[in-house]
């Protein structure tokens, strides 16, 4: 069986949300076993992400890069990054924030080099930008217009029981899809 991690951190759960609705992709594959992984819980499962063909990171956005939490799980790869111990497995990555930019294509920059460091290779979007045009809305998929990973923006003010939208969340699903049905490729 195809293997999948989606290993997150989240503070306040918005990005837990996104991280859910990236396995709910995942798991719309058959032949595929997804896992929800926290960084926060990681050091039980090491072994799971060595097992997995594919990890799909996310973080929140935080002061214009990944959440501290998130990063303090990467540097712990470096125990067997020195093996490339990960290498040649699928990667991919989603991020959350407040603004609507926020700088958070930066995280996306980051996890990406964090995978290319373990010599991954990445996987992209692969959706066209939505909310773009004239007749374009916020219900669009993709409507942060990414490329890179899938973003998702939540107000600032509300609970992850009402944002981010439903369009960032298809936007995360489709990302779980499209990486699940890629590692089942590439094992061929
Ligand atoms: C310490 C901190 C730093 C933040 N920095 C940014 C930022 O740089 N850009 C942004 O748009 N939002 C920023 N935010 C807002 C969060 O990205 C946003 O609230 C997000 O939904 C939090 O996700 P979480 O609930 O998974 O922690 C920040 C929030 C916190 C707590």
């Amino acid at each position: 069986m195809t293997k999948v991690v989606v290993v997150y951190h989240s503070g306040y759960g918005h990005t837990e949300k996104q991280a859910k609705a990236v396995l709910q992709g995942v798991e719309a594959v058959n032949g595929v076993h997804g896992t929800l992984i926290s960084v926060t819980e990681i050091d039980q499962h090491w072994e799971k992400l060595h097992q997995a063909h594919a990890i799909i990171m996310g973080a929140p956005t935080y002061m214009g890069s990944v959440s501290a939490e998130f990063k303090k799980f990467m540097e712990a790869t470096s125990k067997f990054w020195v093996d490339q111990k990960w290498k040649d497995k699928l990667a991919a990555g989603f991020t959350n924030s407040g603004s609507q930019n926020g700088d958070k294509l930066n995280s996306l920059v980051e996890l990406s080099i964090f995978a290319a460091q373990h010599a991954m290779i990445w996987v992209s979007l692969g959706l066209l930008p939505g909310n773009n045009s004239s007749t374009g809305s916020i219900n669009d998929m993709n409507r942060m217009g990414a490329f890179l990973g899938a973003m998702a923006q939540s107000n600032v003010d509300q609970p992850a029981d009402v944002t981010p939208f439903q369009s960032d969340l298809d936007t995360a699903k489709h990302l779980g899809k499209r990486v699940a049905e890629l590692a089942q490729q590439f094992r061929k």
